[in-house]
């Protein structure tokens, strides 16, 4: 039964999945190397809490109570949970240090769940200590609103880890969907083309990246792929497409677009550096 969460990483994701499972009671633990990134959350949380409150979809009190399970930590010493989820940078040997590193901190049932986009579950499962223990616990930006969370399985995971992990995101009142690890999963898979063939006619000048946004949403997407991009980081779309173009044996239509290079290159990074294919205040 799980009661604390500990997440480890305070940025897009991170502070996402922390809000979304304060609201549904659990008592989080907000983990961070960056003191600023833990109070960049916290802010964060506390706007978005405020919105929910002026919209009468929360009363004040309840936003207080939701805030105040959540420990902004950034020991590692501090991190002591029933589930660790890590939201941090895309680079599996820093999650399986991590990882490493909480086991020895943690107790012996502990269930280590990467939010990774792309990388392979089962390669970080195999320099873990306990490899049954991990699996893939894959949200979607925001996850204050997005339902949908990738449970991804490897050849270790034991049926205890995929259960802990199938009912914590049910009590988040998320829908769990069970998946082998596959390169990008089910929907970064699905989904590889729609970025990749608009940064292709943006880069062959057929038109700009505003026309395709534009034309796209039109049609009924919620987002074009260029503000999709900007939500959920230049840097993470990129590293992603670069893992599912490397695991599937480079097919050309998959290659990565030099435009996502320049963009992570310039520090232009979407939503969160202020700026990306748009300009944020
Ligand atoms: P981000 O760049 O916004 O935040 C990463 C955070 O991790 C930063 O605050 C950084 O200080 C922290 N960090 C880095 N190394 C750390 C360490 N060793 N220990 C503790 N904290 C550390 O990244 P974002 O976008 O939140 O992505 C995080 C993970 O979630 C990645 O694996 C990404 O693939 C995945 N993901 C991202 C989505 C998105 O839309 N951005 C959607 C679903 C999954």
């Amino acid at each position: 039964m799980v009661q604390t969460i500990c997440i480890c990483g305070a940025g897009t994701m991170g502070s996402s999945i922390a809000q979304a499972a304060a609201q549904h009671n659990f008592h989080v633990i907000l983990y961070d190397v960056s003191t600023g990134m833990l109070e960049k959350a916290r802010t964060a949380m506390e706007s978005n809490l405020q919105t929910l409150v002026q919209k009468n979809k929360l009363t004040a009190e309840a936003g207080s109570a939701i805030i105040s399970r959540i420990q902004f930590v950034s020991d590692i010493n501090d991190c002591l949970a029933d589930l660790v989820i890590e939201a941090i940078v895309e680079k599996p040997e820093v999650k399986v240090a991590l990882f490493n590193q909480l086991a020895e901190v943690n107790h012996s049932e502990v269930v280590f769940a990467t939010n990774t986009s792309s990388l392979s579950v089962t390669e970080i499962a195999k320099k873990i200590i306990h490899p049954e223990r991990v699996a893939g616990m894959h949200f979607f930006n925001p996850a204050t609103i997005m339902k949908l969370v990738e449970v991804v399985t490897t050849p270790f995971s034991n049926e205890q880890t995929i259960e802990t992990i199938v009912q914590t995101a049910r009590q988040m009142d998320k829908t769990p969907v069970l998946c082998q690890d596959a390169p990008g999963f089910i929907v970064n898979h699905v989904a590889r083309p729609y970025y990749l063939e608009a940064l292709k006619l943006a880069e062959q000048g057929v038109t700009d990246f505003q026309t395709i946004d534009t034309l796209l949403e039109a049609t009924g997407f919620k987002m074009g792929p260029f503000r999709l991009m900007d939500l959920i980081g230049n840097d993470i779309n990129y590293a992603v497409s670069c893992q599912v173009y490397d695991a599937l044996g480079k097919p050309e239509r998959l290659q990565p677009s030099p435009i996502q290079q320049e963009k992570v290159e310039k520090g232009e990074l979407g939503r969160k550096t202020g700026k990306g294919y748009y300009e944020y205040s």
